[in-house]
């Protein structure tokens, strides 16, 4: 894969694929994280005298124009950023946007409006991939959360454009999170929690070659519990995965993998955040009552187990983190990865969010920008985004 400083930049017009699909609220970017994530790849464009054109999706407006969901607000944030002006684009094909690109000065930037509002960009349809090529002369992925999707601004593009590379995101990222798949320092301990087992079985899965504990939390942890025959009162359970949940112990066993579950949590008789809580100190829960949270006796063990680690990978909260009676256990997790002197990548919107909120973001290797994205890549799935790069790299 080429990267955007193996290519010459200077007076070209230069196309970044970029993920700024951020969450809006009230008509402004809630969360520069994405955007902020960017900042180094489009930086460096309008630096080296690049004709800047930016391009995205935001939301899924399935092929329709939503006002609610142009790149307006995107814009907005982004010229904050980077403290010059950017144009908003009325479209992102076409021969009105050709004619703006096509007037560019060294170093102006432009986004194009939302990749989605045209149906061809999810069907990878070539005609379109083809027009937003004709736009460029140089094509650079910094999308890495959307490279897991083959579109036509991340795969369909790169055979239309004569020179391609990726972002210093892109890179960072495939650097980051393939170094977990590659050679990891041992122990190797990956934090995996959330509500539902099966968004994480793959996951799960493609990791138990690799490492030397799994520790579990969030809801699926009750699966994991219920399947080893311990009561759990009313805790969410996927009756239906309990099955897969013995599955993946077994092979964990079997793969001499130190599987971590809750031995204690914290409670509720309601799935309010009204709803008192107290901390019930075994690993079964009595009928009535609900786990919402990791107890004192499992933070502290799951960061005993983090401390001795030297490659950590997490992804998910450990309960209810979004309610301040149950959010204890994620936030000792992620101060327990913070703490630990392991190399460190986390992804996943809540577990990031939680490093924020700790205030320990700083002290993470690498904090992944994509959700999707680095599961499949954890899973050992080909990213089309990175592989069509790689491709035209030959
Ligand atoms: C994401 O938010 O994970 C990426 O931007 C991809 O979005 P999508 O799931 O709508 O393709």
């Amino acid at each position: 894969m080429k990267s955007i400083e193996d290519i010459a930049l200077r007076g070209r017009r230069v196309l970044i694929r970029v993920d700024f699909n951020v969450p809006l609220k009230d008509g402004r970017v809630a969360d520069a994280t994405r955007i902020r994530g960017s900042l180094a790849t489009v930086r460096y464009a309008i630096e080296q005298g690049a004709r800047v054109v930016l391009a995205s999706h935001l939301g899924r407006p399935k092929g329709n124009v939503k006002p609610e969901l142009s790149l307006g607000p995107v814009a907005n944030e982004l010229a904050a950023e980077l403290d010059q002006p950017v144009v908003l684009l009325p479209d992102c094909v076409g021969p009105l946007v050709e004619e703006h690109v096509n007037a560019m000065l060294d170093g102006d930037v432009a986004l194009l409006e939302n990749l989605r509002f045209h149906a061809e960009e999810e069907a990878n349809d070539p005609a379109f991939a083809k027009a937003l090529a004709s736009l460029c002369d140089v094509y650079v992925n910094d999308a890495f959360g959307s490279a897991h999707r083959a579109h036509g601004s991340t795969a369909g593009i790169v055979e239309h454009v004569r020179e391609a590379g990726a972002g210093f995101l892109l890179m960072a990222e495939v650097e980051a999170l393939g170094g977990l798949l590659a050679n990891p320092a041992r122990p190797f301990v990956a934090v995996v929690g959330g509500a539902k087992v099966s968004d994480k079985i793959a996951l799960m899965r493609s990791l138990l070659g690799r490492i030397d504990s799994l520790i579990v939390g969030g809801a699926m942890a009750y699966t994991f519990l219920r399947a080893q025959g311990v009561e759990v009162g009313a805790s969410r359970v996927e009756e239906d995965k309990l099955a897969l949940a013995r599955e993946l112990l077994a092979e964990a066993a079997a793969r001499g993998v130190h599987v971590a579950l809750p031995v204690d949590h914290v409670v509720a008789r309601e799935f309010r955040e009204d709803s008192p809580v107290h901390d019930a100190d075994s690993a079964a829960i009595e009928p009535g009552w609900m786990g919402l949270d990791i107890g004192p006796r499992t933070r502290a063990d799951y960061s005993r187990i983090l401390s001795r680690a030297e490659t950590v990978f997490w992804n998910g909260p450990m309960g209810v983190f979004e309610w301040k009676s149950c959010s204890g256990g994620t936030a000792a997790v992620a101060n327990a990865v913070a703490d630990s002197k392991a190399v460190s990548v986390v992804g996943g919107g809540d577990s990031v969010a939680a490093l924020v909120q700790t205030g320990r973001a700083a002290d993470i290797t690498h904090i992944s920008t994509g959700g999707g994205a680095s599961l499949e890549l954890l899973e050992g799935k080909i990213l089309p985004g990175v592989a069509a790069l790689e491709a035209k790299a030959g």
